[in-house]
């Protein structure tokens, strides 16, 4: 579906320094596949996207989109896709039905056809109520439910959704990806999507691609991610001489072929906490109980913590996504990031 080589954008940022937005991106996209694109604002998630659906000229490489190249053919690209940006692309005035009619004119439907597939696209993304409300009236998340509506008039194989939950409550959120699931289900689409929550890459998607400062720095389905860039972690802390324990640890670490089966060895209390990097954690931790009860270490208390996304990411670039893409009371920041960055 898509095949893009070395596709790279410059700008030219304040006081006439190149900003590399996107860098040799390199990518192949298997048809019916959904595909998340997760990164810190400004990695260059939206450049890329806005490269791939025609919108924005690449300074080097080229890409194929829907089998017609983009640069070449961006008329032929264009038939076949639907491009849902960060930025509300609904209007203010018109009533929710008439926007969707005026873009099934705009791509040249029949008005017959234009009505039927508003018709289903209203019920599918739970939009029956408000058909005859103008867009202005409505909240975010019902918002965002008429941008993809207005997206997919046209019946497109391929979506491109630039963060299609950033700023929904949680509930909004969960209620946007079903929709979203189900017009996947129905219409067997490929799915092309930004987002920087985490969570959502980790459920949802079959493919996560890490970016951060332009370039792709990880490739894979989120399971992987996680097993290769960050392993399972167990915290004991045991009663006594931790002496024998912290031993039966390291073998047990070692022995699940972990990277640094060294454990990390701290005063804890009247005991002393043990920490080890593991593979098959959930594995691992019952086996050891086991173990140190066998050879007599009293565990007071056992953890297990298996890695997030962010714990990828963290490897990968010694910081963390969420810190970057929140303010201190957790909320998302808004899209102020870029100076003068037109979407
Ligand atoms: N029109 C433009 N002119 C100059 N610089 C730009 C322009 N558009 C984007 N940039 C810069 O390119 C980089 C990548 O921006 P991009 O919008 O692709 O990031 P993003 O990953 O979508 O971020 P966000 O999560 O904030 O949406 C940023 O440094 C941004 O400032
Ligand atoms: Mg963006």
């Amino acid at each position: 579906m898509i095949s893009a080589r070395e596709l790279s954008k410059h700008f030219r940022g304040p006081g006439g320094k190149t900003v590399v937005a996107v860098s040799d991106l390199t990518m192949d996209v298997a048809p019916g596949s959904l595909t998340a694109f997760l990164g810190p604002n400004g990695a260059g998630k939206s450049t890329s996207l806005r490269m791939l659906t025609t919108l924005l000229e690449p300074t080097g490489g080229t890409a194929t989109v829907c089998g017609h190249d983009i640069a070449r053919e961006p008329a032929e690209v264009r038939a076949r896709i639907g491009y849902i940006g960060q930025k509300n692309g609904a209007g203010q005035y018109q009533r929710v039905r008439d926007e969707l009619l005026s873009q099934g004119a705009l791509y040249g439907l029949g008005r017959a056809e234009t009505r039927r597939r508003a018709d289903e696209l209203v019920e599918i993304l739970g939009l029956t109520e408000l058909v005859n409300q103008p867009t202005m009236k409505l909240s975010g998340g019902q918002r965002r439910r008429v941008d993809i509506a207005l997206g997919l008039i046209p019946g497109p194989r391929l979506l491109f959704l630039d963060e299609p939950s950033t700023g929904l409550d949680p509930q909004s959120r969960a209620h946007l990806w079903q929709h979203i699931l189900e017009l996947r289900e129905r219409y067997g689409m490929t799915l092309f999507l930004t987002t920087h929550y985490l969570d959502e890459a980790d459920q949802f998607a079959e493919r996560v691609m890490v970016v951060d400062q332009g370039r792709i720095i990880a490739d894979d389905t989120a399971p992987r991610l996680k097993t290769s860039f960050a392993g399972d972690r167990i915290t004991l802390t045991v009663d006594g001489d931790p002496g024998g324990a912290v031993a039966v640890v390291r073998r047990a670490a070692a022995d699940s072929a972990a990277a640094d089966p060294e454990p990390e060895v701290t005063p804890a209390g009247a005991g002393t906490r043990i920490v080890v990097g593991v593979n098959h954690g959930d594995r691992v931790l019952p086996a050891l109980l086991r173990e140190l009860d066998r050879v007599g270490h009293q565990v007071l208390t056992a953890e297990l913590a298996r890695p997030t996304l962010d714990d990828v990411f963290l490897n990968l670039t010694g910081r963390s996504l969420r810190e970057e893409n929140q303010t201190a009371d957790g909320v998302p920041t808004p899209e102020t990031t870029h100076v003068g960055a037109a979407r």
